[in-house]
């Protein structure tokens, strides 16, 4: 049995996402943290008859009951994107939110999985690491930057050119989680679809830019929070199962130290010398158990790879001296 804990809980993301939570029959405590809004919110998942209990916690001083105990936290709280904006832009307001609510996560629940949300994901995560780390309390098994909408949107953009594939196939997605940092390995699923060079490019940009797509149709009312509580929720469902013994494969952001042998095979493919990557992992009840290589990879996804690593190199760097300055 699972408690959770959504940080963030009363925005456009958290509140479906929890939603979602409460609908799952292995979750025993929702806790719902927000600045703003939280009371009316969890108040009104809690009338859902599903066996969890709903608790509401609103600002600072409520944040050490509301983590507490808790297996699993998420965190989608901060600003999302107007038009025109990237995921960077972002970072002056959000670094400090996740710095603020990792300090937290630190002094409450050490060891709960963390599921970091908010964007940029490539700095926010590793900012997460080094307020953990000063806490002598990080274990990178634990710490995922959550990029299954990623993954959701490949399946669902291949649908929209093949209507034979079934969107539940899953496509892995490496890399980061911003523009063309985001590697859709199109070639598992080559077999499948027989896609042409065009259509592979063309499919790839649309996966790697796909939230332009929602950011513009919402014209300056935030970001994608439907299908991103669905991805987070697939992501959070997975640590559910994993924590219950039902070991689960997930793409996700994570610090390739968590599993040295099996972080080679990106390192070879390009990743280099970086610290974070987005890579397929496996999920037991204490977080990553390994580092899983893919089963395919062609040259163009390769020069993909080759392309993420400056900019991935850039974000880390500035969640790291963010912290540390
Ligand atoms: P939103 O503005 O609708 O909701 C954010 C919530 O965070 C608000 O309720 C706000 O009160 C709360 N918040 C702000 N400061 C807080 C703090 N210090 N502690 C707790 N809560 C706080 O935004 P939305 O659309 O829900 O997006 C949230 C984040 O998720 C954004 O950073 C967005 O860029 C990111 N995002 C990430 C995706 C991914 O794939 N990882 C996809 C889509 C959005």
């Amino acid at each position: 049995m699972v408690r959770v804990a959504v940080l963030g809980a009363a925005g456009g993301i958290g509140q479906p996402l929890s939603l979602l939570i409460k609908l799952n029959k292995d979750v025993t405590a929702l806790h719902m943290y927000d600045i703003v809004r939280c009371p009316g919110v969890a108040a009104d998942i809690s009338h859902i008859n599903t066996n969890s209990t709903v608790s509401a916690f609103q600002g600072n001083d409520s944040l050490k009951d509301c983590l507490t105990g808790m297996d699993i936290v998420v965190i989608p709280a901060g600003v999302p994107r107007k038009p025109g904006m990237t995921r960077d832009d972002l970072f002056g307001v959000n670094a400090g939110i996740v710095r603020d609510l990792i300090q937290a996560v630190s002094d409450n629940c050490p060891k709960a999985l963390v599921c970091i949300i908010s964007n940029p994901v490539n700095s926010t995560v590793p900012i997460a690491a080094e307020i953990l780390k000063k806490n002598g309390v990080y274990d990178p098994k634990r710490l995922f930057g959550v990029s299954t909408l990623d993954i959701v949107r490949a399946s669902r953009f291949v649908r929209d050119i093949r209507p034979s594939f079934d969107a539940s196939t899953q496509i892995p997605v490496i890399g980061g989680h911003s523009g063309n940092t985001i590697v859709p390995i199109l070639s598992h699923i080559q077999n499948l679809v027989n896609l042409s060079e065009d259509e592979i490019k063309t499919v790839t940009h649309r996966i790697q830019f796909g939230g332009d797509e929602v950011v513009q149709a919402k014209n300056g009312e935030g970001s994608a929070t439907l299908s991103m509580a669905y991805a987070g929720y697939r992501f959070v469902s997975s640590l559910i199962s994993a924590i219950n013994g039902q070991p689960a494969t997930e793409c996700c952001y994570v610090d390739l130290s968590v599993d040295p042998a099996g972080a080679e095979y990106y390192r070879q493919l390009g990743a280099s010398d970086l610290a974070f990557f987005s890579v397929n992992t496996s999920i037991g009840p204490d977080g990553i158990t390994s580092i899983l290589p893919l089963a395919s990879i062609s040259s163009f996804e390769k020069e993909l790879v080759k392309a993420a690593v400056s900019p991935i190199t850039s974000n880390i760097a500035a969640g790291v001296s963010f912290v540390n300055k």
